[in-house]
């Protein structure tokens, strides 16, 4: 299996008021609260059991995790999940309070992670899964350059550098849209 190795992860990237550092092992508390579903919920085990669980949960789904920050105070989390080296992986964004949203901060911190993966060439297309009824999500990463499979299919028709035919919706669920962006 490919890991990345911490090596080419850069700690912190950006330099503004805005700017991603890397997930580490002290976000986990913060981060858990911050979840509306915890990947691990408390209760089921010992509290220090539950939070290396969910270390080892980020560290396996997320090869790329970092924290939003807004003049250094954390304010989201942006990162990479089913990581194809050198090919595809989905992108996950959240602001996590509803008030520092609709400010920027999702437009910044999503072009300083795209422009390192381009310049690190780690990935060739993202995937973003946003759910039916998600509007703002939806504008959101249409605004970033995403396209619905729909688009995706027509543009294929007339560009041979699209791959045919990508899944409309992720499977199972019937709800989910797959948005894509080529970097
Ligand atoms: C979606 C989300 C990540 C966007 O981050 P953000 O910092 O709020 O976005 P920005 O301020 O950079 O907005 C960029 C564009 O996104 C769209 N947008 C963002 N919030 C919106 C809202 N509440 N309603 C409609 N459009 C919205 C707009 O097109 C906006 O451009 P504009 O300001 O010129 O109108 C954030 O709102 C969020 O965390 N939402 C909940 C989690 C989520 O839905 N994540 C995406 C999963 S697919």
């Amino acid at each position: 299996m490919f890991k990345i190795s911490f090596a080419i992860i850069p700690r912190t990237i950006g330099h503004g008021p805005i700017r991603l550092r890397r997930l580490s092992i002290a976000d986990v508390a913060p981060f858990t609260r911050r979840f509306e579903k915890p990947p691990i919920s408390e209760g089921r085990h010992p509290a220090l059991l539950s939070y290396l669980l969910t270390w080892y949960w980020f560290k396996k789904n997320y090869p790329l995790a970092y924290c939003i920050l807004l003049h250094g105070n954390i304010v989201g989390f942006i990162g990479v999940s089913a990581f194809v080296p050198k090919e595809t992986g989905e992108i996950s964004l959240v602001i996590f309070d509803e008030e520092m949203r609709h400010k920027g901060i999702g437009t910044t911190a999503f072009k300083l992670l795209k422009e390192d993966i381009r310049r690190r060439r780690l990935l060739k297309t993202l995937y973003a899964m946003v759910k039916q009824g998600n509007r703002s999500g939806m504008k959101f990463w249409k605004k970033m350059g995403f396209i619905n499979p729909g688009q995706y299919r027509e543009q294929a028709a007339r560009k041979d550098r699209y791959p045919p035919s990508p899944r409309k919706q992720c499977p199972g669920t019937g709800e989910t849209i797959r948005l894509v962006l080529r970097l």
